[in-house]
């Protein structure tokens, strides 16, 4: 009797604190304007309100299905989770923050989101898309969305002129993607959106290379940033999710809607560990572009090595670009041999011991690629090769170890 009436007294006592905890939480974060914070400080507090009831630092997790009513239509907010749940809402603030942008959207995977925004338009409608891009957007449009009408112009994006040259009437969505997967092309977004202004278009730019530390396609006039989180925003590779960002409110309404009518929605689990992703973005990022410089020049003046593409190089064709654009330059690259036979290549790929070869990137561990057989094998053999991507490229992500070991385990497989 005596401990149970103790217990109320104590629930009574505990729901005071916290209703004191909650006001204090609530208002500290109220004193600074997250627009006026660095881009550190902004990725670690985005979207990260303590928990109200409790105070917790970190958003639980809420693995529920649906939510209790008083009586219908009385709620709070949250009604299925399919179109509302709280851990999806403050990471859905969080990527609105992180890319400067009003509104956030998550979704099941990047190539989700990007089918989100595809959902947009109507047969008859027109899409010009890069010529250079991850093999798996280029099945979406060809394999999936070509039967339905729309039509896909593919254009080398370097010179925003072919852009223009390709315009028309049904153009509705421009999608691009900078630096593009693998060959490290790059578009310049500012005048790509004038063009896609010009011709009343979206513009929609996969930023998943650069990821938000390094540049901020809204800020130059883009109208939807997409990211597969999967990539440097999770950093951890061991999520799939995807992303949208943008300002207009009538365009996140129709967004909002394929997403909550069409269901690719990333569950609580995965929302939390992209908002941890997020925190260190920064810290990794700096290492990821620290690392990538080491390895591009280790590679550029390696005797076995053709080419290499790097758009931190000063003769890379999208150098003046990318320097206006970006903050750094990252940790994407490829290369080609000088014997590039199939057999030379395969042992590179074979050999390396610290950097794993699988497909995906953006984790802090390194990896290795072969895009012609891997994550742009469903590009048909002629349209790579034209798009000057050749059957012996190797993809690096390079990851955040010490960059001297990166550089031995390299100089290990590729050999004399
Ligand atoms: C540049 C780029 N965009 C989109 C995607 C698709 O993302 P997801 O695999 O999360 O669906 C990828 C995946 O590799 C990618 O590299």
């Amino acid at each position: 009797m005596l401990s149970a009436q103790m217990t109320v007294m104590y629930g009574k006592f505990r729901t005071s604190i916290i209703t004191i905890q909650s006001c204090l939480v609530s208002t500290s974060l109220h004193f600074y304007k997250m627009e006026n914070m660095k881009i550190g400080t902004k990725f670690i507090h985005a979207g990260a309100e303590p928990d109200p009831s409790t105070g917790a630092i970190m958003i639980p997790i809420y693995q529920t299905s649906t939510y209790v009513q008083a009586a219908p239509g009385q709620h709070k907010g949250f009604e299925y989770a399919r179109s509302q749940n709280p851990t999806r809402k403050a990471l859905e603030d969080t990527l609105a923050i992180i890319e400067n942008g009003k509104y956030g959207l998550a979704f099941s995977s990047g190539v989700a989101a990007t089918d989100a925004v595809v959902k947009l338009l109507s047969p008859g409608d027109e899409v010009i898309a890069t010529n250079d891009m991850y093999g798996g957007t280029y099945r979406l449009f060809t394999k999936v969305f070509e039967k339905f009408g729309l039509k896909f112009r593919y254009v080398d994006m370097r010179d925003p002129a072919n852009i223009e040259a390709q315009v028309n009437e049904h153009t509705k969505l421009i999608w691009t993607e900078t630096p593009t997967n693998p060959l490290m092309n790059i578009t310049d977004i500012a005048s790509v959106a004038a063009i896609a202004k010009k011709c009343n278009a979206l513009l929609c730019v996969d930023n998943t290379f650069a990821s938000p530390y390094l540049q901020n396609p809204l800020d130059m006039g883009a109208d939807i940033v997409m990211h597969s989180s999967t990539k440097y925003l999770g950093g951890h590779s061991d999520v799939i999710q995807g992303a949208l960002m943008m300002n207009d409110a009538n365009l996140r309404e129709q967004l909002y809607f394929i997403q909550k009518s069409c269901g690719a929605v990333p569950g609580p689990m995965d929302c939390f560990l992209v908002m941890r992703g997020i925190k260190t973005l920064h810290v990794r990022m700096q290492r990821h572009c620290e690392n990538g410089e080491k390895i591009a020049y280790f590679l550029r003046n390696h005797p076995a090595i053709a080419e290499v593409f790097w758009c931190g190089f000063e003769d890379h064709p999208g150098y003046y670009i990318a320097k206006t654009q970006m903050r750094g330059f990252g940790g994407m690259m490829s290369f080609t041999l000088k014997d590039n036979s199939p057999a030379n290549v395969t042992k590179v790929l074979s050999s390396t011991r610290i950097f794993s070869l699988a497909e995906s990137l953006g984790g802090v561990e390194s990896l290795i690629n072969h895009p012609a057989s891997m994550t742009h094998a469903s590009i048909p053999r002629e349209e790579r090769i034209k798009n000057g991507l050749a059957d012996s490229l190797i993809r690096l992500s390079v990851g955040i170890e010490d960059a001297e070991d990166l550089i031995e385990d390299l100089n290990n497989a590729i050999g004399k």
